[in-house]
């Protein structure tokens, strides 16, 4: 391809939001017109869910994890945890104080932790949702008839990676995990009407640049309205802790890229890049990102829930990880939304 070609695909990616399979490859391992692929991101961004940024405040609400993904520093094997999980009244605290700081959505983010059954799951989003607050839950695979209760409860969107789209590669990273039953969860939360976060790990030990093609037009496929991405970060707890991680540039390009083919879904800047990059969630909102999480987890917790090592704001309060962001936010001339922020479907 020479670099004509680039230029060409960049512009038709901005003007119809689509790709092929072969073309999303190629600007994935283009690095001389990186800079006008991330502009064009941005300009999509823009025109497609504007200046505003939504905050997400996130609770970490139990490390406790009954799967064993290789990659995950919570994995049931990683016997160097101090395991946690916080009582039903401490989320609900948790959350009127998030709604204190002006966020309008609470994401109760956990490990697979059995403990909490649906029974106490519904009563914490039913007392959310007396808030006045947008609930996304980020709980693992559960039945489909456990996912109705939750959305009968009053949750409105549900988190859950696909981590890689490559059946054989998950399958190896993720044991005694089926990819096809998380298909089967992505589409059943699809269907009971939540809105859907999915994404991948980029840089996992094994994944191809035409793996991560396949996960963008996976996404698209879909129809996911969050897409969350961010780089393998090796945890010295793991089995890959030998591994290469990924880098931000390619993160930030699968991001960009994700963009530019689902315009007008949402994208958060994931606390990830900003590990790799002190910049990174600020970047991250410059190539196609519109959404930050904050973490309003209290106290010791944030150091335990510990995914990968290097995450930040581990010993930072909510109120100072408030200011911090919309202090940034504001400093590159963006806004700080007001509104729930759901999907608008405009493409
Ligand atoms: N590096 C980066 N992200 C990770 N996750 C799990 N382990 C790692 C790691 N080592 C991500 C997974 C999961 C989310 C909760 O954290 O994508 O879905
Ligand atoms: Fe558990 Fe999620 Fe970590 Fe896998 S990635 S071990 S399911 S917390
Ligand atoms: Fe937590 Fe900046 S957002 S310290």
């Amino acid at each position: 391809t020479d670099n004509k070609d680039i230029r060409a695909l960049i512009e038709k990616a901005e003007a119809t939001h689509i790709l092929s399979k072969d073309e999303i490859v190629t600007l994935l391992a283009d690095t001389q017109y990186q800079d006008e692929f991330f502009a064009a991101a941005d300009r999509v961004r823009q025109k497609y869910v504007g200046d505003e940024v939504h905050l997400r405040g996130l609770i970490e609400f139990s490390n406790i994890c009954k799967q064993n993904c290789l990659y995950c520093g919570l994995r049931r094997d990683n016997k160097k945890v101090n395991r946690y999980r916080l009582e039903p009244d401490t989320v609900l605290d948790f959350a009127v104080k998030a709604k204190s700081y002006g966020y309008r959505t609470v994401v109760l983010q956990s490990g697979e932790d059995e403990w909490f059954s649906v029974d106490t799951m519904v009563d914490i989003i039913k007392k959310i949702k007396e808030l006045g607050l947008a609930i996304t839950l980020s709980v693992g695979e559960k039945t489909r008839e456990v996912y109705q209760a939750y959305r009968d409860a009053g949750a409105d969107r549900y988190l859950l990676r696909i981590e890689t789209t490559d059946k054989a590669l998950y399958e190896q990273l993720d044991p005694g995990m089926s990819w096809d039953n998380r298909v089967r969860c992505l589409k059943d939360l699809k269907e009971l009407g939540f809105e859907l976060g999915t994404g991948c790990l980029v840089e996992i030990p094994g994944q191809s640049l035409e793996s991560l093609a396949d996960d963008i037009l996976f996404f698209k496929s879909i129809d996911a309205d969050m897409i969350g991405v961010g780089p393998f970060i090796p945890n010295p707890d793991t089995p890959l802790a030998e591994e290469a991680g990924g880098t931000f540039d390619l993160s930030t390009k699968v991001m960009a890229m994700t963009r530019l083919l689902l315009p007008d879904i949402n994208i958060p800047a994931t606390t990830a890049m900003e590990t790799l990059n002190p910049q990174g969630r600020i970047l991250a909102l410059q190539r196609g990102a519109n959404v930050v999480m904050p973490n309003v987890t209290e106290g010791d917790y944030r150091q335990m829930y510990l995914i990968y090592p290097g995450k930040i704001c581990i010993n930072d309060t909510p109120a100072h990880c408030r200011s911090c962001i919309t202090g940034k936010i504001r400093g590159i001339g963006r806004k700080v939304a007001e509104t729930h922020g759901f999907r608008i479907k405009r493409a």
